[in-house]
């Protein structure tokens, strides 16, 4: 732990907007200054920074917090990495303990072991022992240069050279298994190399660190592809291979591809800007992480069923950061990979500059699952389409897309569009009243943190009324704490803020954002910022504070009209003379 105080010091001498500075260009506006966000791609200003409050909040993306979440979301850092950071940057030095400088070493020692065993596989790569591995490569058409660029290598079909190379240079057993380069055999209580026999791709992050490595076997039995598994340094779900060297240019999209060797064929043929999830199939971080860089991709999977698949679900996942999806069809080859080696890098290029958009792509899907010769296929195929038009949450999108598919049926787009809106209707009848309540903008913005917020829309702003103006009005706390209580919440996150912002009672300490970095996600640290730069537009007083406090009372109290039906007659009128006294 590194004590709060500390932590206080630290950001007195980091002044957020000096920090961000360094990265986004700001510009001054009254007391506020604006940029261009630099977590998701914009051509409008919408992160701001809040010098008063020492805090951001990007309009666009939702990204907030305090300078350490600045630092840790652009840097990419752990809580204690960020403050580290941002010491170094003050000159100043962390109190550490004894715990957190074993890990650091531990993640030092672990990158230093990859490097080594990269060096190993590819030594081995090019002496006698990897000929197979090379030849290998070679026939899969890669240039020497490539392999050299991509630092490939081969671990060679015994069971300790790597292990004991690592302990010959004074590494540790115990350190080389945490780095998922050994294992111990029960058998013999020795330890053993885990990659044996494989062609080896090392994965680079956007700091040139090997962070892991994947895999491909040569022979024997045992998985295709093996990759490490999660270490101190290295999270799958989190790095994308081959980032390293698409970040080296200006990008203006990624061509996300299911593997390693796609992704290498295609940087060989001058598409540097391909990327590949490592062994799993692509996950919201990794679109995440894409949406820093780019806001457009290209989806280049294999043109089997399950590459199709996967394509539908990529899909989905960029749309949740912003990221315009386009597809590629692939046709007469199973892969990029082979496709490039068949027609050449040119024919390629010219299949990615036709790559259909995610409509387009999902239409044609449709238009081919029916025979749409028949009035019975066109109805179909129709009925579908109205369902994919109806996901569109843009209605000018709606309309381009509805006269082409009139063109296409030969139909009108009047009718289509009124298909359309009868089933948007249907839907948000059955999403229940969520819609109806006005609040919906609102609930979806913190959807998956705040789950209560949509059955308890009017509770759910009292509570975050309260939270902003306490943020705000640190001087109420004593008072609302006599009010209301955390258990009294209806979100159970706001609670855990509110039981954040009752410790300073005891401890003292200051009411920042700050607080709020060691024990809660960036995500949840969005949320509280965003709920105390409202309150600083709403200019909530102390005042706020008390009267919000008094509402989440109120609407615990409130019974449900099945409670009351059952109340007896006193107990009634009991309950009609308590909640006529909290109206006051
Ligand atoms: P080859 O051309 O045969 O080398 O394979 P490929 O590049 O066409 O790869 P494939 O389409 O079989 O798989 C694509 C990606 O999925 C690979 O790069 C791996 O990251 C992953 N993958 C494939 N097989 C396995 C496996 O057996 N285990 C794991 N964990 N991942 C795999
Ligand atoms: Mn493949």
């Amino acid at each position: 732990m590194i004590p709060q105080s500390f932590i206080e010091e630290l950001k007195m001498n980091c002044d957020i907007e000096s920090v961000v500075s360094s990265y986004v260009q700001l510009r001054k506006r009254g007391r506020i200054s604006t940029g261009l966000c630099p977590f998701h791609s914009e051509k409008t200003g919408s992160f701001t920074v809040y010098p008063e409050s020492q805090s951001f909040y990007c309009f666009g993306c939702g990204a907030g917090g305090d300078v350490i979440g600045f630092i840790r979301r652009i840097e990419n850092l752990e809580y204690v990495e960020a403050i580290k950071f941002l010491a170094q940057r003050a000159g100043m030095n962390v109190p550490e303990d004894a715990a957190e400088d074993k890990t650091a070493l531990l993640k030092t020692k672990i990158l230093e072991m990859n490097r080594e065993a990269a060096r190993f596989y590819f030594s081995e790569l090019m002496a006698p022992n990897g000929k197979n591995a090379l030849d290998y490569l070679l026939g899969r058409g890669l240039e020497p240069k490539t392999i050299k660029h991509f630092g490939l290598g081969y671990a060679p079909n015994d069971w300790t050279r790597l292990t004991d190379l690592l302990a010959s240079k004074g590494y540790r057993y115990e350190d080389m298994e945490a780095a998922q380069l050994s294992r111990k055999s029960n058998k013999s209580g020795r330890y053993y190399d885990i990659f044996r026999d494989r062609v080896m791709f090392p994965i680079i992050d956007l700091r040139g660190n090997v962070i892991g490595f994947g895999g491909r076997k040569m022979s024997g039995d045992g998985p295709k592809y093996y990759n490490s598994p999660d270490t101190p340094v290295f999270k799958k779900t989190k790095n994308l291979f081959a980032l390293n060297f698409a970040k080296k240019q200006k990008l203006e999209r990624l061509i996300l591809c299911e593997g390693y060797m796609d992704v290498i064929a295609m940087h060989q043929a001058g598409f540097t800007e391909a990327v590949a999830s490592l062994g799993t199939s692509l996950t919201s971080d990794q679109c995440r992480l894409a949406s820093s860089y780019v806001e457009e991709a290209v989806l280049a999977y294999d043109s089997d069923e399950a590459g199709q698949k996967a394509t539908k679900r990529a899909i989905g996942l960029l749309d949740e950061v912003g990221i315009r999806a386009k597809v590629l069809s692939i046709p007469d080859a199973k892969d990029p990979d082979e496709y490039i080696k068949k027609f050449g890098g040119a024919r390629f290029k010219k299949l990615i500059e036709q790559s259909a958009g995610s409509v387009e792509y999902e239409l044609s899907k449709i238009g081919a699952k029916y025979d749409t010769e028949t009035p019975e296929g066109k109805i179909s195929a129709l009925k579908d389409a109205v369902g994919l038009l109806a996901d569109m949450k843009n209605p000018l999108e709606r309309e381009v897309w509805a006269a082409k598919l009139a063109r296409d049926y030969g139909t009108t787009k009047e009718g289509i569009l009124t298909q359309v809106q009868t089933k948007i209707k249907r839907r948000a009848r059955a999403e229940g009243n969520r819609a109806v309540l006005g609040q919906s903008a609102q609930a979806s913005t913190f959807g998956g943190a705040v789950p209560e917020k949509l059955r308890n829309p009017a509770s759910a702003s009292a509570e975050e009324r309260l939270l902003g103006s306490l943020m705000r009005n640190p001087e109420a706390l004593s008072t609302v704490s006599t009010i209301v209580s955390p258990k009294d919440f209806v979100c159970e996150l706001y609670g855990l803020f509110y039981e954040k912002l009752l410790s300073t009672l005891s401890t003292g300490f200051e009411v920042s954002l700050t607080l709020f970095g060691g024990d809660f996600t960036l995500e949840q640290q969005g949320i509280i910022a965003k709920l105390a730069n409202l309150a600083r537009e709403h200019r909530y007083s102390a005042e706020d504070a008390a009267e919000s406090a008094k509402t989440i009372i109120r609407f615990k109290e409130k019974k449900s009209d099945k409670e009351i039906g059952e109340l007896s007659g006193a107990e009634l009128a009991a309950y009609i003379e308590k909640m006529r006294k909290a109206k006051k």
